[in-house]
């Protein structure tokens, strides 16, 4: 997790006038993207190849920022394909995935020649035969198999719940027979069930059972891609997810399975860490005993609470060190602005001395935040978006009043 203290050193406030926004700081996802390229291509000797999953973040800054650092793109619309064109990514760096692929999705992907497609049901691939015929475009090929898992775990993906990603082994074995004779290339398969893991021993188990299931499927095939669902700890008192130590136990796995190459398509994992969600305190009050604070901005920003009842780190922001922070933490609830009681973004233990104005900070707010929310509801501004690039702050999309989207 990155340092509490770290965006003390900016100022903030004048981004926040016009309501909460995010930060992103690009700085520290070039070292840290550089860092996975780096330790990921040493290990495994060149044969791991990192995607970013476009859904964590599509904002094009930090595209920019992943495919300067070589990484890949893992689009699953026709909106993710269009914003990544837009940055210039070439058709060669881009997987198509996802379960719902739209005629225009399919049609843009043929037509910017896209590298790879991940069929995830025999009418995805019955599909794309015309488009070939088409542009004469033949993409390389991976079927997304869904395993049923004994254990009865559920994730945001489905986990061991039957979900619309993928096909089962039947499915999988007819477009493997229809593929024979035709100009398509069949690289191997794509497997991906779980989110936010942080136990590298879980996840060498998870790929196990997946190897083997596809090595029993088909013995020999080039690229198996295990997806993302590599965790963040939202609880600072838990640690991080060791890059190295998640990557030997998939070295070891491919050169067990004599797979040559392996993929990774990561969203939380690459950019979860590099941005903060920042609002500010509009109301302390009191009620039968419980102290609570409320926010600017709530869920309608940050779906992620409400989603799974898993709340985000959250401290204050304090460039001039007002606080005193050896005098005892006071808990607080925190609530943002919207008339509901999901609107809850976790109790937490913070300053005594908090009051109206001043600004909260939410960490790991860099995945899955301001695409993944509802900002419309009760009509509150939309939230900003900030960067910080070479130490300066730059706001990249400004908060939206109401009265500038309401119809
Ligand atoms: C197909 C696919 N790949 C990759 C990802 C990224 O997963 P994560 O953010 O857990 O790395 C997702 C997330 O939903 C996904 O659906």
């Amino acid at each position: 997790m990155q340092s509490f203290q770290k965006w003390n050193s900016h100022d903030l406030r004048p981004f926040l006038k016009k309501g909460p926004a995010f930060f992103y700081d690009l700085d520290y996802l070039k070292t840290h993207a550089a860092h996975m390229q780096s330790t990921s291509q040493h290990i495994s000797h060149g044969d791991l190849k990192l995607w970013f999953a476009v859904k964590a973040n599509p904002l094009s800054f930090i595209i920019d920022t992943l495919k300067e650092n070589q990484f890949h793109f893992d689009v699953a619309s026709l909106g993710e394909l269009s914003q990544i064109m837009k940055v210039g990514v070439p058709g060669d760096r881009i997987l198509v995935t996802g379960p719902g692929k739209s005629e225009e999705f399919l049609n843009l992907a043929f037509h910017h020649r896209v590298g790879t497609i991940v069929l995830e049901s025999v009418e995805q691939w019955r599909k794309i035969i015309p488009l070939s015929k088409e542009t004469g475009h033949y993409p390389s090929l991976l079927i997304r198999l869904q395993i049923q898992w004994e254990q009865g775990e559920k994730s945001i993906l489905g986990g061991s719940d039957i979900t619309p990603f993928g096909m089962e082994a039947g499915d999988a074995k007819i477009v493997l027979q229809e593929l024979v004779g035709t100009k398509f290339s069949f690289l191997g398969f794509h497997v991906f069930q779980w989110g936010n893991i942080l136990s590298a021993t879980k996840l060498h188990s998870i790929w196990k059972q997946t190897f083997q299931f596809c090595i029993n499927l088909q013995p020999q095939f080039q690229v198996l891609d295990v997806g993302g669902g590599l965790g963040i700890p939202y609880d600072p008192s838990v640690s991080s997810l060791d890059w190295e130590s998640s990557i030997y136990p998939l070295q070891e796995l491919k050169t067990k399975f004599k797979i040559p190459q392996i993929w990774m398509e990561l969203g939380r994992y690459a950019v979860g860490e590099c941005g903060i969600y920042a609002t500010k305190i509009i109301e302390r009050k009191q009620v039968y005993g419980k102290e609570i604070l409320v926010l600017e901005g709530g869920i309608n920003h940050l779906a992620r609470p409400a989603l799974i009842d898993q709340y985000f780190p959250v401290s204050v922001y304090d460039p001039h060190f007002h606080f005193d922070l050896t005098k005892p933490l006071k808990k607080y609830s925190l609530h943002g602005p919207l008339c509901t009681a999901l609107d809850f973004l976790g109790d937490h233990e913070l300053p005594a001395t908090l009051a109206p104005g001043d600004i909260l900070i939410f960490h790991q707010c860099g995945a899955y935040g301001f695409t993944e929310s509802m900002p419309y509801f009760l009509a509150h501004p939309t939230p900003g978006e900030v960067i910080l690039q070479n130490e300066k702050l730059k706001m990249v999309r400004e908060q939206k009043l109401a009265n500038e989207w309401l119809v």
